[in-house]
């Protein structure tokens, strides 16, 4: 299904309940929505929940590539708009916990709940800024299949390097159906994001943290960080899994997801 919002065509999915409690999934950088897959049937029968495309990922388009943390966030809260939900559990894995923490200090009134997995509310560190350049010249000279091949050493973990290799080849088939122009705007994006951690302490909805063990892009320190600065919050670390515990350990991570969203009831 599509939403237009801010001059964009949103490519997003429904499903579940209407009279459950709605849930957002916000996909990692450079994915799509359908990285969702092992969560999204589990949930089907507990929640409504929807996930979408970010811009310049999957089918939503990134129009002239100018892509911001900003214009993300907004996204979010246009697609609650579009589709009439007041208050949404919001559930971000890394570059959508980015989006999910800014859409939540812009409008905290939308949060019903917060799901934030391996992420961090730091902005990026002057390393971390010339990395994302390095990155978009890579991208651009050597496209994205190489940029694929390249990134499944930072996201998983080496178990799953060694033996998951349908994981690797999911991950890679996802990221290069992705445009150069959506890649790049979304480093750039990330590159220009504003720090999230002085607005924690006003969260005042229900969080849980997740995090892989073994995640050394948003390790578990920066998850327990979240966690002791979110007024109440839980953390839950998932065994056995990388920077992408929602695909490496689902079991783990949909118990998490199931056992959070019954504490809301
Ligand atoms: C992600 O997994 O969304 C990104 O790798 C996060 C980042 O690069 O900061």
């Amino acid at each position: 299904m599509e939403a237009r919002i801010g001059g964009a065509r949103i490519h997003y999915v429904d499903a579940g309940e209407r009279s459950l409690v709605p849930i957002v999934l916000v996909h990692g950088f450079p994915f799509s929505h359908a990285m969702w897959a092992p969560q999204l049937d589990v949930l089907k029968g507990k929640a409504r929940v929807v996930a979408y495309d970010v811009r310049g990922h999957g089918r939503t388009e990134p129009g002239d590539g100018q892509l911001t943390l900003e214009l993300f966030a907004d996204d979010l809260l246009g697609l609650l708009d579009f589709l009439k939900i007041e208050k949404a559990v919001l559930c971000g894995l890394s570059m959508g916990g980015y989006i999910v923490l800014r859409a939540v200090e812009k409008a905290p009134q939308r949060a019903r709940g917060l799901i934030l997995a391996d992420t961090k509310s730091e902005a990026d560190s002057n390393e971390a800024k010339l990395k994302r350049a390095a990155t978009v010249s890579a991208v651009k000279k050597d496209g994205v299949p190489a940029f694929a091949e390249g990134f499944m050493k930072a996201i998983f973990a080496p178990e799953t390097l060694e033996k998951r290799r349908d994981l690797l080849e999911l991950a890679k088939g996802l990221i290069s159906a992705n445009p150069p122009l959506g890649i790049c705007g979304a480093l750039l994006a990330m590159a220009g994001r504003t720090d999230t951690t002085p607005g924690l302490a006003k969260i005042a909805v229900p969080t849980l943290v997740l995090v892989g063990e073994q995640d050394t892009l948003t390790p578990p320190a920066a998850a327990k960080s979240l966690q002791e600065n979110i007024p109440g919050a839980k953390l839950k670390v998932i065994p056995g899994a990388g920077h992408m515990s929602n695909l490496e350990n689902p079991e783990a991570f949909n118990a998490a997801l199931l056992g959070f969203l019954a504490s809301l009831q």
